[in-house]
């Protein structure tokens, strides 16, 4: 779904990201992704590729509290990074993890999370026109703060992380709660409800015709810098050529919330 709904942010903001430029300010055909763990807890990042690119980590690893794993992204990589919390491969149990699992797998390898989880969605396209756009989406929920910065850092390609704890502020109908009572995740209104004006489908199919709506709102509120709903308008898109993108989980204090371990 959120493959489908980039898509159609790709289509929607092509023709304003050709008129603003290339932005180029680097001349890689490569980039590196530094991927921190800022979290009070141990978390398993993981990437899924889009059609026709390659994994990446071996589509995820272990990183444990305060660690950087860095790994090399081709120029026109295009694809999603989430991180999974509370994982437990050795029982041999699906899921493995509380959120973002993927088929009780380490290594999701092409392997799609399980929704709610908060989405860093790339398509790169270092030194092409148009250039390279990435965002943070909780289009199918929310289960970690991120932010994303480029080096040298700069103020326009900076995704801040979240401004109000979304797990404590999150509708008990949209709670993901796990065995011991706390609230893991958060889902969107159009992975919960699955209604086309949630989800900006059929009739609701355009910015126009699919407004916020109260959770989406309550989601812009707590994460301005993320998309809240599949047509957020102006949307928080980012577009920026790096060669080195951080990625970086509960860059705030609102990670420390629910640890798991
Ligand atoms: C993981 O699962 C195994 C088997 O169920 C269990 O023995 C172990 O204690 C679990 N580890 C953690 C960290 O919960
Ligand atoms: C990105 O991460 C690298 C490696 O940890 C670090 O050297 C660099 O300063 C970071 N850049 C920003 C903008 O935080």
């Amino acid at each position: 779904m959120v493959m489908h709904l980039l898509g159609k942010f790709v289509a929607f903001f092509l023709f304003l990201i050709w008129n603003l430029g290339s932005s180029g300010n680097s001349v890689a055909q490569s980039c590196t992704f530094y991927v921190t763990n800022k979290c009070p807890f141990p978390i398993w990042p993981a990437t899924v590729a889009n059609h026709g690119h390659p994994v990446l980590a071996k589509g995820g690893f272990n990183l444990a509290q305060g660690k950087t794993r860095q790994f090399s992204c081709p120029g026109d990589w295009s694809g999603r990074i989430w991180a999974r919390t509370a994982c437990n491969f050795s029982s041999g149990l699906k899921p493995a993890c509380e959120t973002g699992d993927c088929n009780g797998l380490l290594e999701c390898n092409g392997v799609v999370g399980v929704p709610p989880a908060t989405l860093v969605e790339f398509a790169l396209q270092l030194n092409k026109s148009p250039p390279s756009f990435y965002d943070v989406s909780l289009v199918d929920g929310y289960n970690l703060p991120v932010s994303v910065a480029t080096t040298p850092s700069m103020k326009k390609c900076h995704i801040g992380g979240c401004s109000k704890n979304l797990k404590t502020r999150c509708p008990s109908e949209l709670q993901v709660v796990n065995k011991k009572g706390e609230v893991v995740a958060c889902k969107s209104a159009c992975l919960r409800f699955n209604r086309d004006q949630y989800c900006c489908r059929n009739e609701y199919g355009s910015p126009e015709k699919c407004k916020p709506n109260m959770y989406s709102k309550l989601f812009k509120d707590s994460c301005p810098s993320y998309i809240s709903y599949a047509f957020d308008t102006p949307s928080p898109l980012v577009v920026c050529d790096s060669d080195m993108y951080n990625i970086t989980f509960c860059p705030d204090k609102w990670g420390s919330q629910h640890v798991s371990e």
